[in-house]
């Protein structure tokens, strides 16, 4: 299992149509969508114009995306409003700045939008290393070299102990898969942290890797079919 797959298999069984994707990069995953409305939001677009003649006529469905070269916070304020309308997002992939503030605020400004029975995927959630878990500037003054997966994981955590409105999980696989939909009520939240944000922004890697399964609420790629009762 790994975000393509994860989405595909959401769009193609549960039927969900509208996509938007915070952080593109090359459009790897961005031009295998199929959907008439697509929107990509990213400050440094790693593709040219040629690039994208070519992912239209390998899928004609990337004639219809819809470009915005910006950061997430940018286009949630400038240009959201009009681009949605009544418009509601069914997923989306959450995969822009990792740090904590930000992927909070690209989940929260997401989740004002998401359909009922929408679903945000989060990517790379699970950090192995404190190398792959480190800040930005960090990350930077190593030349932006070796894997970054920043603190995302604070997000899944945070949403654990204050969103009891929604179903939060993270899948083993694919640097973490975070999953994040409105509640459905069945689903066992496993979490009994309390943690303010202010405190959870405090927390170090140590304290992750000593709380890995719990903090995530990790589990095993299967619980993907098993919780939208996916056919495989
Ligand atoms: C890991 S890449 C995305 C990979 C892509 N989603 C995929 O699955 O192939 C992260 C991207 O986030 C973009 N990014 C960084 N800060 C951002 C922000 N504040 N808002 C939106 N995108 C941002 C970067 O320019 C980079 O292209």
């Amino acid at each position: 299992m790994d975000r393509l797959h994860a989405i595909q298999l959401l769009m193609r069984q549960k039927k969900l149509k509208n996509y938007a994707e915070i952080g593109v990069f090359n459009g790897h995953i961005f031009f295998r969508i199929k959907s008439f409305f697509k929107i990509a939001i990213d400050p440094d677009f790693a593709f040219t114009k040629a690039r994208i003649l070519v992912k239209i006529i390998l899928n004609p469905f990337n004639l219809f995306n819809q470009y915005f070269k910006k950061t997430s916070d940018a286009f949630f304020e400038n240009d959201a409003k009009s681009v949605f309308g009544d418009k509601k997002i069914d997923i989306a992939l959450v995969d822009g700045m990792h740090e904590f503030a930000f992927s909070t605020r690209d989940v929260e400004h997401i989740l004002e939008r998401l359909n009922e029975n929408g679903v945000i995927i989060m990517h790379d959630c699970n950090p192995l290393t404190p190398e792959a878990a480190c800040s930005f500037k960090e990350w930077q003054n190593r030349n932006f070299s070796g894997t970054w997966n920043g603190d995302v994981w604070k997000t899944i955590l945070y949403l654990q102990c204050c969103r009891a409105d929604l179903d939060v999980f993270v899948l083993d696989c694919d640097h973490g898969l975070g999953v994040v939909t409105k509640s459905k009520g069945h689903h066992q939240q496993t979490s009994s942290f309390n943690y303010s944000k202010q405190e959870i922004d405090q927390l170090t890697y140590n304290d992750f890797n000593a709380n890995r399964v719990a903090y995530l609420n990790l589990k095993s790629a299967d619980y993907f079919y098993d919780y939208f009762h996916l056919k495989r």
